[in-house]
């Protein structure tokens, strides 16, 4: 995807050929800073302090963190302490389990003089295939958007609405809930999205709106609670968003506020879909509400960040909020039943939310490894 006209990826190999450069997306939009990793704890406090986050990107940060921790030590006993380490950090997304397990499948019954340069290479593909992953996704649900476009009169625009940021800052290029959008911008429909602020921490205003904005994709930001009012209005097409795991019953995980985009979307006939690469299902879990949901700190409620507007430099600044004194919950995510889900956008196809269709994919995934 494109910042300012030129291709970027978010994560990448420094050209020392051993550190790796992620974006810090807790500046974004205001700034584009590249962090540097080194070492394992630079890692896991790029994906705890949210420098990146989204969970086929933190699943790629892990691999990456356990080839900075291989670079100091190559052993069984470092590798399954660095995993439980990095796994420590964020516990809903799926993706950073299931990274960290590809990973430790394929170096452990490796010698351990060849343990190193097979690291980086695994971790590598890690990144190639959810790119490859995520291009599918968007021609699969390209069709999604093709078929509303044949209800509409011609060169009528469909209204896509999106919560969060599962675009290609959540991912490593094209996004799950976003590859759609910029696959069906790219065949020349005309598209706008709807951007879900996604309080606390704004993934929509300061992430999805900016990646929107530089590939030139037509998009209103909304305030969280405006999107059911949207659809009783006609306003909305189609809800798309992403997941970070996903129950083998078809219930999905999202930022925190989805449950609510589904209910209305279901209360309204419209049609709610779920951009999700096979990864970020958990076929160890039958029911969404088995799912650990993150609790994050009370300050992202009570204080807001962003950059001063007078400010000639426009500085970044963090304010209070609310009433001094009054505490405050953060739950990051929540759990969206299968029943509200029209259907599930996977690189393999769009499938159904139901046990019996994942179950049909989970084979058809086994036979393609
Ligand atoms: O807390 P975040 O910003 O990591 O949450 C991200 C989301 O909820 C995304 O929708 C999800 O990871 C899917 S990313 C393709």
């Amino acid at each position: 995807m494109r910042i300012n006209g030129i291709e970027k990826q978010t994560i990448w190999l420094n050209e020392d050929g051993w550190s790796v450069d992620i974006i810090d997306q807790t500046v974004l939009p205001h700034k584009f800073v590249v962090v540097n990793l080194k070492t394992l704890d630079d890692a896991a406090y790029a994906i705890k302090a949210m420098l990146v986050r989204g969970a086929p990107l933190i699943g790629a940060t892990a691999a990456y963190g356990l080839c900075l921790a291989l670079k100091n030590d190559v052993s069984d006993d470092a590798m399954s302490k660095a995993c439980d380490y990095l796994n420590e950090q964020r516990p809903t997304a799926v993706n950073l389990r299931w990274a960290l397990s590809v990973m430790t499948n394929h170096l452990s019954p490796l010698p351990k003089e060849a343990r190193l340069e097979a690291a980086y290479k695994k971790a590598a593909e890690i990144v190639a295939d959810d790119i490859e992953t995520c291009r599918l996704i968007g021609v699969h649900g390209l069709e999604l958007i093709k078929d509303i476009a044949a209800k509409k009169s011609p060169g009528e625009t469909i209204n896509i609405l999106t919560h969060c940021n599962a675009g290609w800052l959540a991912t490593t290029q094209w996004g799950t809930a976003t590859s759609p959008i910029y696959h069906a911008a790219k065949a020349g429909i005309p598209v706008h999205v709807w951007v879900d602020e996604t309080r606390p921490r704004n993934q929509g205003a300061s992430l999805t709106a900016y990646e929107l904005g530089h590939e030139e994709i037509p998009h209103t930001i909304i305030v969280d609670n405006a999107g059911g009012h949207l659809m009783q209005h006609g306003k909305v097409d189609l809800c798309i968003v992403g997941t970070d795991r996903t129950a083998a019953n078809g219930d999905v995980c999202n930022k925190i506020g989805t449950y609510l985009k589904a209910l209305a979307a279901h209360d309204n006939n419209i049609p709610f879909y779920v951009a999700l690469p096979s990864t970020t299902i958990d076929w160890t879990l039958n029911n969404g509400f088995d799912i650990p949901i993150e609790e994050r700190g009370q300050e992202e409620v009570l204080q807001m960040t962003g950059r001063l507007s007078s400010s000639e430099k426009g500085e970044m600044v963090t304010i209070d909020i609310a009433a001094s004194g009054s505490p405050a919950a953060n739950p990051a995510f929540d759990v969206t039943p299968a029943k509200y889900v029209s259907g599930l956008i996977t690189e393999k196809g769009v499938v159904e939310a139901n046990s019996s269709a994942l179950a049909e994919l989970k084979t058809e995934l086994k036979n393609v490894a």
